[in-house]
């Protein structure tokens, strides 16, 4: 991992490749930070905090944490430091290669403030859009000469996979926010696991959980067979979520392309950064927030819960121990989901219309019918209820924001350009 210089005038780099935050919390001057080299590191970027060398200390690297593009307050801190990871709110800087440096006297603080004043214009589009970039390093056109057959063969494996099994619209969208959330969209999910190598497939999350690999498989094969060693995995895998979405009566949206595919896969790294039913709102947002996304996003990415099933495992302490629950639903769902064993026997996650993407799963926070703890905690008098009531009466704006969200989580730390590979086989590397 690079590591913050010593302060120095001379050392200050060039902003084209620095981001600078200018911190929402007063105990924090400006700060330079660099972003991610090439490589992945899986711990958070050492900063160099100006205050030290202002006072005219020998500056000492820091670790500090951002959430978005704010610097956390440090008592907020351990809660997120597992999975903290600037690339993951820039991906467009990941093949940055610059340094930290240190603020020296004024001269530094002149050259922090140009350095602000240029990067608020560049960065300005992005914060506006509350974090990711919709399309980052991607481009709308990136298989428009290479494979301009990709967005309909993708099209039409989903058209045949959905009619088939409608669920199955369902877990391809499922399986697109479990890769995107371990360490970006790379197709990492898709590696199988072999004597030598654990990938994801087995984590917590995923394990007899996520299914469809074999429609990704079909699709892949179809691809190869029009544009061989072109398309990326973990493009396919964007593309075939969109489609889902749409062909189960939801919105669509233009797919950014370029993703290339992972070398590897991790699994504590699948168990550390996907969000369990059990988890509070609190946690819900900080782990959204990791990956650059708002509490917003979150909120209408959630409404993916439209469609698709769930294991009694996943909701039985719901069903039981929670107070904010429906009664009736309540005692209908622990008919088929017992106290002991049945870990595997399904529930529609929105009963309403289980497989219609719409903004049902809404309404049924509203009337306390959240199938899972973590759903409930958008409607349970916090942050999020307000939105959750405008999204249950306007269908339009739930799908408008949830196809921009679709967006901004497809664009989570992309590998592009020579990174990675274009996997022949998803299920392993070349
Ligand atoms: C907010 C945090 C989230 C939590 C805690 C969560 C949790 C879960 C759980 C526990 C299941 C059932 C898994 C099983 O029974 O094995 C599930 C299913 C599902 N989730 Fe989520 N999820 C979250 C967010 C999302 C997001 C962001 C998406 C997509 C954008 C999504 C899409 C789905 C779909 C479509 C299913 C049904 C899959 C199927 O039927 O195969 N979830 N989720």
């Amino acid at each position: 991992m690079r590591r913050a210089k010593p302060a120095s005038s001379a050392s200050i780099p060039s902003c084209k490749s620095c981001l600078v935050f200018a911190p929402t919390d007063h105990h924090y001057s400006p700060t330079l930070i660099c972003p991610p080299p090439p490589s992945r590191q899986p711990t958070p970027r050492a900063l160099v905090n100006r205050s030290s060398a202002s006072s005219g200390e020998h500056p000492t690297p820091r670790t500090l944490y951002i959430r978005g593009h704010t610097l956390l307050p440090p008592h907020q801190q351990p809660l997120l430091q597992s999975s903290f990871r600037l690339h993951q709110c820039l991906p467009q800087y990941r093949a940055s290669t610059c340094v930290v440096a240190a603020l020296a006297g004024s001269q530094g603080m002149a050259a922090a403030v140009r350095c602000l004043l240029t990067v608020a214009v560049v960065l300005s589009p992005l914060l506006a859009g509350g974090g990711v970039a919709a399309g980052g390093p991607l481009s709308t056109s990136f298989y428009s000469k290479r494979c301009p057959s990709v967005q309909g063969i993708v099209r039409a494996g989903m058209a045949s996979a959905v009619a088939a099994e409608r669920r199955m619209g369902a877990s391809i969208l499922r399986m697109f926010f479990h890769d995107c959330f371990v360490n970006g969209c790379d197709a990492s999910i898709l590696l199988d696991d072999t004597p030598t190598f654990t990938g994801e497939k087995n984590a917590g999350p995923n394990a007899n959980s996520v299914r469809g690999y074999e429609v990704i498989d079909a699709i892949k094969a179809q691809v190869e067979a029009a544009c061989n060693a072109t398309v990326s995995c973990a493009d396919i895998l964007a593309l075939a979520a969109r489609d889902a979405v749409n062909l189960l009566g939801g919105p669509t949206w233009t797919v950014y392309l370029g993703r290339r595919d992972a070398l590897t896969a991790s699994q504590s790294d699948a168990n550390a950064n996907l969000p369990g039913p059990g988890s509070s709102l609190a946690t819900l947002v900080a782990m959204f927030g990791n990956k650059g996304l708002s509490p917003r996003d979150m909120t209408a990415l959630s409404g993916a819960h439209t469609v698709g099933q769930a294991r009694c495992a996943t909701f039985r302490d719901r069903i039981r121990n929670d107070a904010n629950i429906n009664a009736t639903f309540a005692s209908l769902r622990q008919q088929t989901c017992p106290q002991a064993g049945g870990d595997g026997n399904l529930a529609p996650i929105d009963a309403q219309t289980t497989e219609a993407f719409d903004n049902a799963y809404y309404q049924n926070l509203m009337s306390r019918q959240g199938l899972f703890h973590s759903d409930q905690e958008l409607f349970n008098g916090g942050s999020q209820d307000a939105l959750v009531k405008k999204y249950s009466g306007n269908a339009g704006m739930f799908a408008a924001d949830f196809a921009k969200a679709m967006a901004r989580m497809g664009a989570i730390s992309p590998l592009t350009g020579t990174q990675g590979e274009v996997r022949l086989n998803c299920r392993k590397v070349n």
